[in-house]
């Protein structure tokens, strides 16, 4: 196969068959092709898309340069659940453990946060001792003891996706539907699932700026996961305001006990019982019911026990990860809360360095925000708005002064 020919192909929008995406995507896996060919291809397949039977072979190819989950015969329903990333989002920490207590499997591969929005692996290594570094047969046998295991990317669970998604951060070809979709895809359909649940976030907090492009990102996926014999749902939802009432790791992480125990933010909890509705195979009710009686905690509580942590760690996260200094923001004046801008926040919150810029840097697990103000709820002059976690005085100002464009007020 000569590549610089299949390169222009695509840059002139020519369709390529299953079997060249598979070679291509074959040989970049070996290293025979190189960063710098399959930087052009992807630069091609930004500016001239690709049709779905190119998107399925391309996410076919890449699910198949690995080993992918071969679950036993007789297996429970596997589902799993994927956000396009969103700032605030913790639900992953709630609904996994709260689809297992429906009896399914959830065999959850994540990944890190970049930019502003976090990532499910991070708020997860803020337990101490927690292992997300699992290989796949331990894997297997966690699902058959508790239904449920959050670990992340290995070197040989879609090896295509890893090499192919750190060329794109680096060459501007993240933001393109094809790409986003086979690179999601490959890596939740090499899960082995019955059913997968998608929320695809838009707004200013989100990948996808706008309700339109989310919806596009939506039909790419569900279109390839039923190519492939998945049953796949698609939940739309707006990240103009974070979810809940907190961001950063440690933080996240806490605000996700307490709505495993029942409590927690109201959108919160609507987001994760809608999501877990379209895969659980069980009334709402129930899961409400999983949430409240203490079963979803004590199956987060095994699956802390069983991949390295201590539960007893759980209730002391806030002491384990405090930040030298943690005060309020005042609102000056009162009125409503009008909104509490996603993007802004998820920016902050990297500044203060619960987040990473590149895909090497550490996090650092106590700084970020809680007890954030909601849109339309009321609040008089001299309240709290938040508070910032911080390492720093200067970090604490640089945070204030962000919160303060973020969050307005409008006098009644
Ligand atoms: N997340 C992924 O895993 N891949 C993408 O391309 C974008 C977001």
């Amino acid at each position: 196969m000569h590549i610089p020919t299949l390169i222009s192909r695509k840059r002139e929008g020519e369709e390529l068959s299953a079997r060249e995406i598979a070679l291509l995507v074959d040989g970049y896996t070996q290293g025979k092709v190189p960063d710098y060919q399959i930087s052009a291809f992807a630069m091609a397949v930004f500016f001239k898309g690709m049709t779905p039977a190119e998107i399925a072979a391309l996410t076919r190819a890449m699910m198949a340069s690995g080993d992918c989950f071969s679950h036993r015969p007789g297996h429970p329903p596997v589902v799993d659940k994927h956000s396009t990333g969103g700032i605030g989002d913790k639900v992953s920490l709630i609904l996994a453990p709260l689809v297992a207590c429906a009896g399914c499997w959830v065999p959850m591969v994540s990944g890190r946060g970049l930019g502003i929005t976090g990532g499910t692996l991070d708020k997860l290594e803020s337990i101490p001792g927690f292992n997300v570094h699992l290989g796949l047969d331990q894997a297997a046998a966690q699902l058959e003891q508790i239904g449920v295991v959050m670990m992340g990317q290995t070197d040989r669970f879609c090896p295509a996706d890893k090499k192919l998604y750190a060329l794109r951060d680096v060459t501007g070809t993240v933001p393109s539907i094809a790409l986003i979709t086979a690179s999601i895809m490959s890596k939740k359909l090499a899960e082995s699932l019955d059913r997968l649940v998608l929320d695809v976030k838009y707004g200013c907090g989100a990948f996808m700026r706008t309700r339109h492009a989310a919806e596009e990102l939506a039909a790419s996926m569900i279109a390839v996961g039923h190519e492939m014999g998945v049953e796949v749902h698609a939940v739309l939802n707006p990240m103009d305001e974070p979810t809940g009432r907190a961001v950063g790791n440690s933080l996240e992480v806490i605000e996700a006990l307490e709505c495993l125990e029942g409590g927690g933010p109201a959108d919160l909890r609507g987001i994760v019982l809608d999501l877990a509705g379209e895969i659980a195979g069980t009334s709402r009710t129930e899961l409400e019911i999983f949430l409240d009686d203490g079963s979803a905690r004590r199956r987060f509580d095994q699956l802390v026990a069983a991949q390295g942590g201590n539960p007893a760690d759980l209730p002391r996260l806030a002491e384990i990860h405090q930040a030298p200094l943690i005060r309020e923001v005042i609102a000056s004046a009162g009125g409503v809360v009008s909104r509490v801008d996603a993007g802004l926040i998820g920016q902050a919150a990297l500044q203060l360095g619960a987040g990473r810029a590149r895909a090497t840097d550490g996090v650092d697990f106590a700084v970020g925000f809680d007890r954030l103000v909601k849109c339309g709820e009321p609040v008089h002059a001299g309240q709290a708005v938040c508070r910032i976690h911080a390492r720093t005085a200067v970090d604490f100002d640089m945070a204030e002064a962000m919160i303060e464009k973020a969050v307005k007020i409008t006098s009644l």
